[in-house]
């Protein structure tokens, strides 16, 4: 790792330190809907409250206008994006290349996920942006609450019995959660397309596991309790004009930016796609969603997370938490992943692969540069990867 990653690091961490809560100004960013809207598209933006107050955003590209099959059978997508991310990720290497814009072309109709504490999810009905109790959550609850809940309308929206599911990052760990831990939605799921899928850790070798993992990756320690319950690197002006003004001053900050993700090397991304992420990134999260990804990475299990004995035994009723069981996953499922990514990587594939009992297909993206965050923006990630998700998904629809 070099220095202007730690740089950046530590510009992040004081972004963490000094933001307020709600600082930002959503006017001042181009939103999901209006980014659709400027490529051409219809676009549409729904708010789905879930059953413990969160308000999310779903947007929606209901139909191609250059298909106009806006009367036609449109079987619904779900699209779901990673940790301190939002759908634009979805969006960013324009409608040429973009998963959404693709799907949207073969016909499909596309719903674009927003996770609580996004900066398209920031608000609950019953608890204030600024308690503590706001960012009482993780991607457990992302999993069983807000997934289920962005499912549950599109099919009600829709009136399609079932939902295609694609997630990059923690939007495939969302997915094992919800799906392990709810089975029943496994009948509401046509086909699910994991992009780099993260569950184990065990071979992480970007800097943040052993930077940060020692220090909130044990239930109970000092760092774990002062971070807990947090906002973690939410989207502000000071992390924004860093990076934003890395990106203009030179490419290699920028791609310094996003080390965290890649085992050095960054051939296969595209600029302008990453100056596009920029703009709405990072798009805040809990702080738990870190720290369970870190003690997952220290235990070696795909499990809930972990409070420390006491709480775990009021909560499981155990010392340790439970595992999810990956047995209950049922659906049609495929799994992208690539040699070149620092997060979850090969390794940590093989073993997710090796329990996930019912897993239909294990695909591995050819190019070996090929990192974590290729899957949003790299310039061959068409070819390599959304042309083949589409093609699975036309398949599926003419069974
Ligand atoms: C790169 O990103 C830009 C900006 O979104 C987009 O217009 C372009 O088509 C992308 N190119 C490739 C090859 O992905």
């Amino acid at each position: 790792m070099g220095p202007i990653a730690y740089a950046l690091l530590f510009s992040l961490a004081a972004g963490l330190v000094v933001a307020e809560k709600s600082d930002y100004c959503l006017s001042e960013i181009v939103k999901s809907d209006q980014r659709i809207r400027s490529h051409g598209y219809p676009a549409e933006a729904h708010e789905v409250v879930t059953e413990d107050g969160y308000v999310l955003t779903l947007f929606r590209i209901p139909y191609s206008h250059k298909l106009q099959n806006q009367n036609q059978r449109r079987p619904p997508v779900l699209l779901q994006h990673g940790l301190f991310s939002n759908s634009d990720c979805f969006l960013c290497s324009g409608p040429d290349n973009s998963l959404a814009y693709l799907l949207a072309d073969a016909g499909y109709d596309v719903w674009l996920g927003n996770a609580r504490g996004n900066i398209y999810s920031r608000a609950n009905q019953k608890i204030s942006l600024n308690s503590y109790k706001f960012w009482h959550f993780d991607w457990h609850e992302i999993g069983t609450i807000d997934i289920a809940a962005m499912i549950d309308y599109i099919i009600d929206v829709t009136d399609f019995p079932k939902v295609h599911y694609a997630g990059h990052s923690q939007g495939t760990t969302v997915y094992l959660v919800l799906l392990s831990e709810r089975p029943e939605y496994n009948d509401k799921i046509a086909t699910g397309h994991l992009l780099a899928p993260c569950a184990f850790f065990a071979h992480g070798t970007s800097f943040v596991f052993n930077a940060l993992g020692p220090l909130v990756g044990t239930p109970g320690g000092i760092w774990n309790q002062l971070l807990v319950d947090t906002e973690l690197i939410p989207h502000n002006n000071l992390v924004n004009r860093v990076v934003d003004n890395g990106c203009h001053l030179s490419d290699a900050i920028c791609k310094n930016a996003f080390v965290m993700f890649a085992n050095g090397g960054y051939e296969n991304a595209n600029s302008s796609s990453m100056s596009v992420l920029v703009e709405t990134h990072p798009a805040g999260s809990s702080s738990n969603q870190g720290i369970h990804y870190l003690q997952l990475w220290k235990s070696h299990a795909f499990r809930q997370y972990d409070w420390g004995t006491k709480k775990n035994n009021e909560l499981y009723g155990q010392d340790l938490p439970p595992d999810y069981d990956l047995d209950l996953i049922t659906a049609e499922t495929h799994s992208y992943s690539s040699h070149n990514d620092a997060l979850c990587g090969p390794e940590d594939v093989d073993t997710l692969v090796s329990r996930f009992t019912h897993l239909t297909e294990d695909h591995r993206v050819p190019v070996q540069s090929f990192n974590h965050l290729d899957f949003i923006i790299a310039k061959n990630v068409k070819e390599l990867v959304n042309d083949p998700i589409i093609e699975r998904i036309n398949e599926y629809e003419s069974r």
